[in-house]
């Protein structure tokens, strides 16, 4: 991270930035960053330095394996200043699903029958299959939290949900499908009222803001440095008494501490902690300020510009969202406005995002679902444009 004595820039220079993608110097706009962000060429380079200078296994006492300790040490201790935790409360692992699925069984071995968990109607299928299967396999009750119209987190809603045999509350930092930013402090303020852990998928949130566990007070947050210019893989936080508490699913052999350590199975991916270490000082070398005014920005322009006839699922302004877009427009297929897009250089998803409870909710087809426009920090005025007039000539 950038230090004290270099002060991040608080507006941010978009020529500067997109000059360390070789990724982005194309035609190609990329609006897929909730599918995974370009990296910066430091990240791969770092990759790359790794397997040139440094592989090996940890723990033997030669020059390679020495400097791959070192490396897995930096990695966790930038993990803990990128989410706001200590080095020992972190877990990196393949995916965030993957991380989930091993926490909320190492959970599971405490639940009882009747137990209830409460998910979120804005959650990707990662933050609650989990939770479906576990009421598959002990008899616990998982109960979907509704949203608003516009599609906000209905805290009403929540709260009526919980009750003295609630557990957890699962829920996002951020909507993949349609950009929804709920308040994390009162979700998990309402969670710790009626004694449940507060579970936070942070995934689409990553690039989008800073992570704070300890302001905001969750027990668990997973998030995938993939979709904040990193590379492909999990990272898991858990408070440690909490991650103390659980009796984990390891090898005898692995080492217990520190605790966070017992949920990175086997081999981790070192080359990856490399790249990961570069994403988390190219974020600070950025810097959060300059990334969330010019997404601000950008997300108000995409919004002021939106024809008339598209419908936009998902809230209305900037306020209480990321610039993440989910709409229709009538007459023509998600697939086919993201295909027509594709021929004017624009990259946008469409289908269901894996938030299939949000697009049941929306009343859409589940397969064809949506269009999705994402935009992140690299994003300029001109691509946003760009894919505006796309939008246009179809609706
Ligand atoms: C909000 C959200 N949660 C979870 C996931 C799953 O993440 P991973 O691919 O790391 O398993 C995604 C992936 O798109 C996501 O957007």
């Amino acid at each position: 991270m950038t230090s004290a004595a270099e002060p991040t820039p608080r507006t941010l220079d978009v020529p500067a930035v997109r000059a360390r993608f070789t990724a982005l110097d194309r035609p190609l706009a990329f609006f897929d960053g909730p599918g995974g962000t370009q990296c910066p060429d430091e990240v791969i380079d770092a990759i790359a330095a790794y397997l040139r200078s440094s592989n090996a296994n940890v723990g033997a006492p030669y020059e390679t394996s020495r400097r791959t300790d070192e490396l897995v040490a930096a990695a966790h201790e930038r993990a803990a200043s990128f989410l706001g935790c200590d080095a020992g409360e972190v877990a990196f692992g393949q995916s965030m699903t993957a991380l989930n699925f091993l926490f909320t069984r190492a959970l599971a071995r405490e639940l009882e029958p009747g137990d209830e968990v409460l998910v979120t109607r804005l959650d990707h299928d990662a933050n609650v299959a989990p939770w479906l299967a576990l009421a598959d396999d002990l008899g616990i009750v998982v109960r979907f939290v509704d949203v608003t119209d516009e599609l906000a987190l209905d805290l009403d809603d929540l709260e009526r949900n919980l009750s003295g045999r609630t557990k957890v509350v699962a829920f996002p930092a951020a909507a993949n499908s349609v950009g929804t930013a709920p308040d994390v402090s009162r979700v998990v303020e309402l969670a710790h009222g009626a004694g449940a852990l507060a579970w936070v998928d942070a995934v689409h949130y990553g690039p989008h803001g800073p992570i704070d566990v300890a302001a905001w007070g969750c027990d668990v947050l997973i998030c995938s440095p993939y979709k904040f210019f990193g590379p492909h893989m999990g990272l898991a936080f858990g408070r440690e008494e909490l991650l103390r508490s659980w009796r984990p699913y390891k090898v005898r052999p692995a080492a217990d501490e520190p605790v966070g350590h017992r949920f990175e199975l086997g081999t981790s991916q070192h080359e990856l902690l490399a790249g990961f270490v570069a994403a988390v000082d190219y974020v600070g070398s950025v810097g959060w300020e300059a990334i969330v005014s010019h997404e601000r920005e950008l997300g108000e322009r995409f919004l002021a510009g939106l024809p008339g006839e598209v419908t936009l699922h998902g809230l209305p302004t900037m306020t209480g969202r990321v610039p993440t877009f989910c709409f229709s427009v009538a007459g023509h297929s998600a697939q086919s406005v993201a295909e027509h897009l594709a021929t004017r250089d624009v990259a946008v998803w469409w289908g269901n995002y894996y938030a299939l409870e949000t697009m049941r909710r929306l009343g859409l087809d589940e397969v064809d679902g949506a269009v999705r426009a994402g935009i992140v920090h690299y994003n300029t005025a001109e691509e946003v444009d760009r894919l505006l007039a796309g939008i246009a000539e179809l609706a």
